[in-house]
């Protein structure tokens, strides 16, 4: 009895799976089969009856995600014809199931849905996939009735037998390997195929690149039409009244020996392509035929970038495919994406403050047969080319000039529909405006000069690191503290991108790789050594890691809020913090990296004057730099040791001043404070040697120090001088060649400053102004901004030190 039990159990778990095999030998799923995303694709799909397509979970490379998809299975390469999720793949563990009113559901590990197929029209009885390549639900109530189809959804490809409704679409992905909808798309527009790019993320279409061209009347109903792609290869587009337009002339080869499919590529090009089904073959797709002819040339869509990203250039190669490259100092926005934007490596500054653009600053890279042709803003006939070139060069919003048959083009950014061909503005010139770096061949000579500035900071003095080490302390408790317990690696990588509003905090380990186990030394102190190094922080940057390698314990807190403000502040002319390590006994502070060394440097060491222009840039940025310290932080900064050592230059000659390790904050309804003298000889305003107080016009005080040197290219106070023989101290002796108008004396045959008689003559005044020894006389730093730029007249200046009491620092 027993055993009879067992054998009728046998039996029907024998049936049972006899039935399961038979739906799958011909392509059919049954209701609540599943597949799981896992890695072997093979062990996870559904096959059509020919095994020629499968259905399933592909594991997109180099990642743990993957796609639902129908791909060609019996190619080595298992091109994907279809994919569900290209805009949100599915994790590892994700599981498809067919059920019957919802059709397929895609969902994540634990059970949120992450897409559904949505059939229309009823229950679903079973799902099949046929040898099409078309995936099916057939409808419980018809069986001759598909509620949906794989074929009516396309992705980016289309297969023999597959017809583009009219209000089908065909979407490119973004890149070879990243599925999410790109910019480009195909589908029908008044009766004619088009392709067109789209305004990522959502789907507003731009002007078209291509169309069919089919004399139908847009607005005659009939007109509209399907395309369908036969099983012979044939693609046309069918016109309601019966008639057919063949896009492709011709059938290729017998379908039974080739496979065939129609892809619109994530470069926008619509083409199609045949591989042959014989493994002994030639194992590739190759391209049998696309539309446009030329992506590069027929782009012109006056909306959106054209089919390179903005300011980028398309040019096409020898197997009619869209490059993107950018045009000199500008680079790709995304490296791994080439159809992202270029962008200007520096930025041309366009507003009041620092008007124009010199000839110093900016030049010209020329470019042929290359054009943006929907990016002018002025034309000028009849133009020479110099004329052309310093219309440009004078205008900071000119991006580029065009000269052709004496007509002049300025164009502005963002540029869009770049293209190199030679039919592209012929006998004309393309000017590319440039930042130039007015002295590149001392580049080196900079970098080894960082050495000599770190080291300088760093030696300056135990407050210093005090201060440092306050600031590390106030964010590890106040910022980033809990975060960071609880970060794994991702989440702080997350964080570590957010460069500007806050600080970072890195491990000991990032910061060790970032600069190859502390490999390259810029300099050393008495508390710590600074190393160059390599940074992810949206993009690879240059940084200064500055480890401190005693933790001195006293005074800490004092010093705590102090730094905290200082790590918030954030302005152009003003080094940036750019994150810490506090891990057990190690203690680390990130820079920015300043490529072109200290204004010390800069002045005292170069073999040859720094440009006057160059120099007058400085001279606004210092001044800047310190009106918003002294005025526009929300805690009033007063530095107290500005020296050309401390002002960085970056790779613009942008300055930034840095090491706040002497600055003293003031409450927001202070203005003056008692204080133990801080600062550096040459430097140090009179009023640290008496019992006055010290107002933020100690600052001002150096800066006239600093802009004398400026000036002058010499140091205030000379190597070897000594006590005797004071007559060659800067300051001193600005006034006297003032007062005497021996400007030649000052200046040293300077023919660049002396034929710019008048901004000279400003600064010097403002300089004088700055080292009045009675703090009270000195103007603010706002003042001394507008002055400098000439927007307040300077006065004529009284002798620095009306008692003549010398107080040499
Ligand atoms: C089933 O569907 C097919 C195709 O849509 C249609 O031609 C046929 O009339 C339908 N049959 C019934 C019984 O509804
Ligand atoms: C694809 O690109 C989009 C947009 O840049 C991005 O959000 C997404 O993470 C990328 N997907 C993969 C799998 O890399
Ligand atoms: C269908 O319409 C097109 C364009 O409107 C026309 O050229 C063609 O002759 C028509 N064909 C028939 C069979 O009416
Ligand atoms: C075309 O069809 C739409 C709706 O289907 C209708 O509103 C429109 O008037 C029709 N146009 C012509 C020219 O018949
Ligand atoms: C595949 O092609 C080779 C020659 O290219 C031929 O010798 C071979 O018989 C073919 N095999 C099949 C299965 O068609
Ligand atoms: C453009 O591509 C062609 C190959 O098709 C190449 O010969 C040419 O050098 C390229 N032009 C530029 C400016 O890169």
């Amino acid at each position: 009895m027993a055993s009879a039990l067992v054998d009728a159990a046998t039996l029907l778990v024998l049936l049972l799976l006899l039935n399961r095999a038979a739906i799958k030998a011909c392509g059919k799923v049954a209701l609540g089969s599943s597949l799981s995303a896992i890695d072997d694709s093979s062990k996870s799909s559904w096959s059509s009856p020919s095994g020629e397509f499968k259905f399933g979970f592909r594991r997109l490379d180099k990642t743990d995600l993957f796609l639902l998809s129908i791909w060609f299975d019996k190619i080595p390469d298992k091109t994907m014809a279809w994919y569900a999720n290209g805009n949100n793949p599915a994790p590892r563990g994700s599981t498809v199931q067919l059920t019957s009113d919802g059709g397929l559901e895609l969902n994540d590990p634990q059970g949120q849905e992450i897409w559904k197929s949505e059939p229309i029209g009823g229950a679903v009885a079973y799902g099949e996939m046929l040898d099409t390549g078309n995936f099916v639900l057939v409808a419980t109530a018809n069986k001759s009735n598909n509620i949906w189809e794989s074929f009516k959804h396309p992705s980016d490809t289309l297969l023999p037998t597959q017809v583009l409704e009219v209000d089908g679409v065909v979407s490119s992905r973004l890149t070879k390997t990243n599925y999410s909808t790109g910019r480009f798309q195909l589908r029908h527009k008044d009766g004619n195929l088009v392709l067109n790019t789209v305004g990522i993320p959502a789907t507003f279409a731009y002007d078209t690149y291509y169309e069919s061209g089919n004399s139908v009347n847009a607005n005659d109903n009939d007109s509209l039409s399907q395309t369908i792609f036969t099983e012979t290869g044939f693609i046309y587009i069918l016109i309601r009244n019966g008639s057919r337009v063949g896009l492709n002339t011709q059938d290729f080869f017998p379908r039974k020996d080739h496979y065939y499919r129609a892809t619109l590529d994530f470069d926008g090009v619509f083409a199609q392509y045949i591989h042959p089904k014989n493994s002994s073959g030639n194992q590739a797709w190759s391209m049998v035929w696309h539309i446009p002819d030329d992506i590069c040339m027929a782009s012109k869509a006056t909306l959106g970038s054209g089919t390179c990203g903005f300011n980028s250039i398309c040019n096409l190669t020898a197997d009619k495919r869209p490059t993107c490259y950018c045009p000199p100092k500008y680079s790709m926005e995304d490296p791994n994406n080439m159809f992202s934007s270029c962008v200007p490596d520096h930025t041309q500054v366009c507003n009041r403050e620092e008007p124009g653009s010199s000839k110093d600053v900016y030049g010209f890279e020329v470019l042929l047969n290359t054009d943006w042709p929907f990016s002018d803003y002025e034309q000028f006939y009849p133009f020479t080319e110099d004329q052309c070139r310093n219309a440009c060069l004078r205008d900071c919003q000119c991006a580029v000039a065009v000269i052709r048959d004496q007509n002049c083009w300025k164009k502005r950014l963002p540029l869009s529909n770049g293209k190199v061909n030679s039919q592209v503005n012929i006998n004309g010139k393309t000017f590319m405006k440039v930042r130039v770096d007015s002295r590149p061949t001392e580049k080196e000579r900079h970098e080894k000069v960082l050495i000599v500035i770190v080291s300088l900071l760093l030696g300056s003095s135990v407050f210093v690191n005090l201060l440092l080490l306050g600031g590390i302390f106030l964010y590890i408790y106040i910022a980033c503290r809990n975060k960071l317990k609880k970060a794994e690696e991702v989440k702080l990588k997350s964080e570590r991108s957010v460069v500007g509003g806050r600080l970072c905090s890195f491990t000991y380990r990032d910061l060790e790789e970032a600069t190859n186990e502390f490999k390259e030394e810029l300099g050393r102190g008495a508390f710590a050594v600074v190393y160059k190094g390599v940074l992810e922080l949206g993009g690879k940057k240059l940084v200064a890691v500055k480890k401190l390698d005693r933790v001195v314990q006293e005074r800490e807190k004092e010093f705590k809020t102090e730094l905290g403000v200082i790590g918030q502040t954030h302005h152009k002319n003003l080094v940036q913090l750019l994150g810490f390590c506090d891990e057990g006994q190690h203690r680390l502070l990130v820079y920015e990296f300043m490529s072109n060394g200290t204004l010390a440097n800069f002045l005292f060491e170069a073999p040859t004057r720094p440009a006057w222009n160059q120099r007058t840039q400085i001279a606004f940025g210092i001044a800047r730099g310190l009106l918003y310290l002294h005025e526009e932080c929300s805690t009033h900064i007063i530095h107290c040791d500005v020296k050309p050592q401390n002002i960085l230059l970056d790779d613009c000659f942008t300055a930034k001043i840095s090491d706040f390790g002497l600055a003293k904050l003031l409450m927001t309804d202070q203005s003056r404070t008692h204080t133990v003298i801080r600062g550096t000889k040459g430097y140090v305003a009179p009023e640290w040697f008496r019992t006055a107080p010290v107002t933020s016009k100690v600052d001002v005080y150096s800066f006239g120090v600093v802009l004398l040197e400026i000036i002058c290219c010499r140091k205030n106070i000379p190597v070897g001088i000594n006590e005797s023989n004071g007559g060659e101290i800067l300051t001193d002796l600005a006034y006297d060649c003032f007062c005497q108008g021996r400007l030649d004396d000052l200046l040293e045959n300077d023919i660049e400053a002396m034929n710019d008689m008048s901004t000279l003559d400003r600064f010097l005044r403002v300089a004088i102004w700055c080292i009045q020894e009675e703090p009270s006389l000195r103007p603010t730093m706002r003042k001394v901004t507008q002055m400098l730029e000439g927007v307040t007249e300077v006065p004529v200046p009284p002798s620095p030190s009306p008692f003549g009491s010398v107080l040499r620092s």
